[in-house]
């Protein structure tokens, strides 16, 4: 089996303990206790105790004293959870995928698996990157509350609109632009159409330094949505998007040409390690397939004109 953590191949288990501790602070999982059937009632019992939005259902869960069990947290959870939906097939797998795809490409991410749940179906979770040992929160706004637009204006944006917010609320802009060139290239390269303002966000660390956050909510939506645009244009494209794209987006960022051209090569130099990640990734054979064949073609847009 491959490991639901890091999908390399654990042998009989579920998780490598390694990844097992890393997630769960613990050598082996806990029970998940969710009932994907009673899930519904219990997020609408939570629609008012949380601060998060967002269409896909996901509930908040906390360890038990004994580490045991995730359960379910009203306040201060330390995970998210996000099970399957009815809308489109495997979206906790491409979620997953995709996270670790990120990672690959040296894209910070909080900790992630797929757990299972009780009804045996998988589900993604996720550490939350905004809590505190102490039970305190990092402060955190996404690029909706930076622009002053409100959340239904999410994909009223663009990249050079978040380039803006990031030269003007980063503590140090250069590092973080760099970072933001890094995401905009994975998103377009994963087939990521749903990066909206909300899913960018800037995070004041306890060393007091406001830099982007962990990535998240990652996904290929081009799965589920075979021509699926990007959700915020670069240069006014949100389609056929070229290395030449990118190197106007950098050269708009004021970010060295020399910089972006190495975040360009390590797509290429990056892609057969992610075709390997996505074939031993949960997604079904033939989404697998599509993904591999995506990365492919974008990659050599990304390579040359
Ligand atoms: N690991 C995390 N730690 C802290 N906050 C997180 C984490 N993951 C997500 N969030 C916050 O929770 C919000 C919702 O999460 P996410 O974007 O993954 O869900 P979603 O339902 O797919 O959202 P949408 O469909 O609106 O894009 C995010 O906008 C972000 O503010
Ligand atoms: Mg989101
Ligand atoms: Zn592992």
């Amino acid at each position: 089996m491959n490991c639901q953590v890091c999908l390399e191949d654990a042998g009989e288990e579920a998780y490598h303990p390694r990844c097992a501790r890393d997630l769960f602070g613990t050598k082996a999982a806990p029970v998940v206790e969710v009932d994907l059937g009673k899930l519904h009632t219990l997020a609408l019992a939570m629609v008012g105790h949380t601060s998060l939005s967002g269409v896909q259902r996901k509930i908040s869960l906390g360890l038990s004293a004994d580490r045991a069990t995730l359960q379910l947290a009203v306040d201060g959870g330390r995970y998210l959870l996000k099970p399957q939906a009815s809308t489109y097939p495997n979206l906790p797998e491409n979620e997953h995928a995709t996270m670790q795809l990120a990672r690959l490409f040296e894209i910070e991410i909080p900790q992630c698996g797929l757990v299972t749940l009780l009804d045996g179906s998988l589900a993604y979770l996720v550490r939350r990157f905004d809590r505190l040992a102490e039970g305190g929160k990092f402060a955190q706004e996404d690029f909706c509350q930076l622009a002053g637009q409100s959340p239904r204006a999410k994909y009223q944006g663009s990249a050079e609109l978040c380039a803006r917010l990031v030269r003007r609320y980063a503590s140090e802009p250069t590092i973080a632009l760099l970072h933001l060139f890094r995401r905009l290239v994975f998103v377009w390269w994963t087939g990521n159409g749903d990066m909206h303002l909300k899913n960018f966000a800037l995070l004041t660390g306890a060393d007091g330094i406001v830099r982007l956050s962990p990535a998240y909510d990652l996904l290929c939506t081009r799965l589920a949505i075979p021509d699926d645009q990007l959700a915020l244009p670069i240069g006014g494209k949100r389609d056929r998007l070229r290395r030449a794209s990118f190197l106007e987006l950098a050269a708009h960022m004021r970010l060295p040409a020399r910089a972006a051209e190495r975040v360009l090569a390590e797509v290429g130099r990056t892609l057969e390690r992610a075709v390997a990640l996505v074939q031993r990734s949960f997604l079904p054979a033939e989404a697998q397939a599509d993904y591999v064949s995506l990365l492919r073609t974008r990659a050599t847009a990304l390579a040359a004109d």
